[in-house]
């Protein structure tokens, strides 16, 4: 019986940690050059708390504020979708307790599972690449590691059916292929937080109004013409393929906001009207429910002077705690305001002209999290502290 729980134990830590050829993108790049390299600038690239100070600062805060909760055991609820090739799912009440007493050996083990080189990688290609199954429950929304099956290592799922690599096995699987979103809700479709709170919910937004266009034709690239692997064999040349780019566009590494609303400016009886149609399938801002848009406009008069304050609009959701302070949406027991724009509708802003107004000028600008959130929970990385400048323009009036 020992042995057999002995070689149990054996089997499930060799399950779940991953073999050195795939931890890392770098044992593809050689092959999979432009894939690679489009994938780092990308998010899912920077998904460790290592790497992103927000998702950092953002554990630290729940810590700080609720003394309860053990740092390494939020650390893995998150990974579940954060960094889903983690090794441990979840702790035990023993385990706790050793934690708590701060007991060096448990720390260090716990150090080891969360600080890995697979860990660190974020959300890498054997995440996705080596996804089996999927079972969304959409009543429940993403469940991250606990909505997959991953498949034996070293088989590549893709969208293709005829593919042949010298360094692993592929097969095609559905969830690859065609506009399917299915993949991305593994992660992106919606999460509650401990409270019941919704903290996101890019898919239902998605399904709110039934749209089939898929998350890859703007966030990776329409279909194109290139290669899968630059590899070939000696003599041959690489098989030219209907591709994608692997950038999970966002507004820091791409133009995918100004490519996807329509902005309209015009005066009104005594009023500058600003209007935005999201042409997107989704709210915006989605996702991480900090984000925000701002439209600052400020008026001038006929000697090109300002007038008045600036005045401002706020896209973007509010969160408190039970006190009725704001707090980070993980810790929210109530969403207390929602001005994002609906998934393909139109929103109009009226600002009131001041007199004697010739001319005004408007910014519209993103924000990864609302500033004084960002003041409160210590963020310091100017990626996350940095306004987006998506238009600015003049008008007379
Ligand atoms: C295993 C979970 C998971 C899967 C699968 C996944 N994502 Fe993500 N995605 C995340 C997480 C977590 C982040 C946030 C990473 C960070 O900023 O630290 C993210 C970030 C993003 C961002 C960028 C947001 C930003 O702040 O720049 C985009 C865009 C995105 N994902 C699109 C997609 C698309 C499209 C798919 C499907 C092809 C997909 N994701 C599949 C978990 C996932
Ligand atoms: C967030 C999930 C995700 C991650 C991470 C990811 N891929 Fe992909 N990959 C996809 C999807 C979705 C497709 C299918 C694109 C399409 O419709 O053609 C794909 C397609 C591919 C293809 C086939 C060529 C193509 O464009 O269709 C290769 C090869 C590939 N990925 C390799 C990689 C490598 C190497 C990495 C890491 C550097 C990586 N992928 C990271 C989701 C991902
Ligand atoms: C020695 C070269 C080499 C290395 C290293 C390599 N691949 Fe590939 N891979 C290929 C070739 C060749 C193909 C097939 C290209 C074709 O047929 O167009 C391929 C195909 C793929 C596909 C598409 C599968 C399908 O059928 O749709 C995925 C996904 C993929 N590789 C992921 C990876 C990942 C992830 C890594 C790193 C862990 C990696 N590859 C490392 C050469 C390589
Ligand atoms: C028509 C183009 C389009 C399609 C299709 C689309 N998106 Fe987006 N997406 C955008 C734009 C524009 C933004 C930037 C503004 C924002 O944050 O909402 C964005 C932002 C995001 C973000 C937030 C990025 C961040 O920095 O926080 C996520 C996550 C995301 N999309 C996921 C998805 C998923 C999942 C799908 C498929 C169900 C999808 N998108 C389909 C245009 C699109
Ligand atoms: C069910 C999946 C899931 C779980 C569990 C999850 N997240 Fe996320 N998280 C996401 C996705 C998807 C995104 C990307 C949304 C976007 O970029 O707009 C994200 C983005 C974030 C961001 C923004 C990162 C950035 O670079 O801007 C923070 C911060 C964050 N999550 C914190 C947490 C914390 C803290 C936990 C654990 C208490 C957690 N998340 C658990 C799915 C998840």
């Amino acid at each position: 019986m020992k042995y057999f729980i002995l070689f149990f134990l054996l089997l499930s830590s060799l399950e779940s940690e991953l073999d050195k050829k795939w931890v890392s993108n770098k044992n593809c790049e050689a092959c999979h050059q432009d894939i690679s390299k489009h994938w780092e600038t990308s998010r899912h690239s920077n998904s460790h708390f290592s790497k992103n100070d927000l998702y950092k600062k953002s554990l630290e805060y729940m810590v700080l504020k609720n003394p309860k909760l053990i740092f390494d055991e939020i650390k893995i609820k998150c990974a579940k979708c954060h960094n889903p090739r983690i090794s441990k799912t979840s702790i035990k009440d023993d385990e706790k307790i050793l934690l708590a007493l701060g007991v060096d050996s448990i720390k260090k083990e716990f150090r080891d599972i969360l600080n890995n080189e697979q860990m660190k990688h974020g959300i890498n290609c054997v995440v996705c690449h080596n996804i089996d199954e999927i079972h969304l429950d959409k009543e429940i929304g993403s469940q991250g590691l606990d909505g997959v099956k991953f498949g034996v290592q070293g088989t590549m799922f893709g969208p293709f059916e005829d593919t042949k690599s010298p360094y692993h096995k592929t097969q095609y699987k559905a969830h690859f292929a065609n506009d399917s979103a299915t993949l991305c809700f593994t992660c992106h479709y919606s999460h509650n937080n401990e409270q019941g709170i919704e903290v996101y919910s890019t898919g239902k937004e998605y399904d709110s109004i039934q749209s089939d266009e898929g998350c890859k034709s703007c966030h990776m690239s329409k279909k194109k013409k290139g290669v899968a692997s630059n590899y070939s064999k000696a003599g041959e040349k690489p098989k030219v393929r209907m591709v994608r780019d692997h950038r999970f566009s966002s507004v820091d590494n791409s133009t995918i906001l100004q490519d996807n609303i329509d902005i309209k400016s015009y005066k009104e009886e005594q009023n500058l009207i600003i209007e935005l149609s999201n042409n997107s399938p989704h709210s915006i801002p989605t996702g991480y429910g900090l984000r925000e848009i701002v439209i600052i406009v400020q008026f001038y008069n006929k000697d090109n002077k300002k007038i008045n304050q600036k005045q401002l609009e706020v896209l973007g959701a509010l969160w408190h705690d039970k006190k009725g302070k704001a707090t980070l949406p993980f810790m929210a027991t109530i969403k207390v305001k929602d001005t994002r724009i609906a998934p393909k509708s139109t929103q109009q802003y009226t600002f009131t002209l001041p007199k004697g107004a010739k001319s005004a000028t408007y910014i519209l600008s993103y924000r990864f999290i609302n500033k004084k959130m960002a003041r409160i929970i210590g963020v310091s990385d100017p990626f996350f502290l940095k306004e987006y400048k998506i238009k600015e323009e003049s008008l007379d009036l």
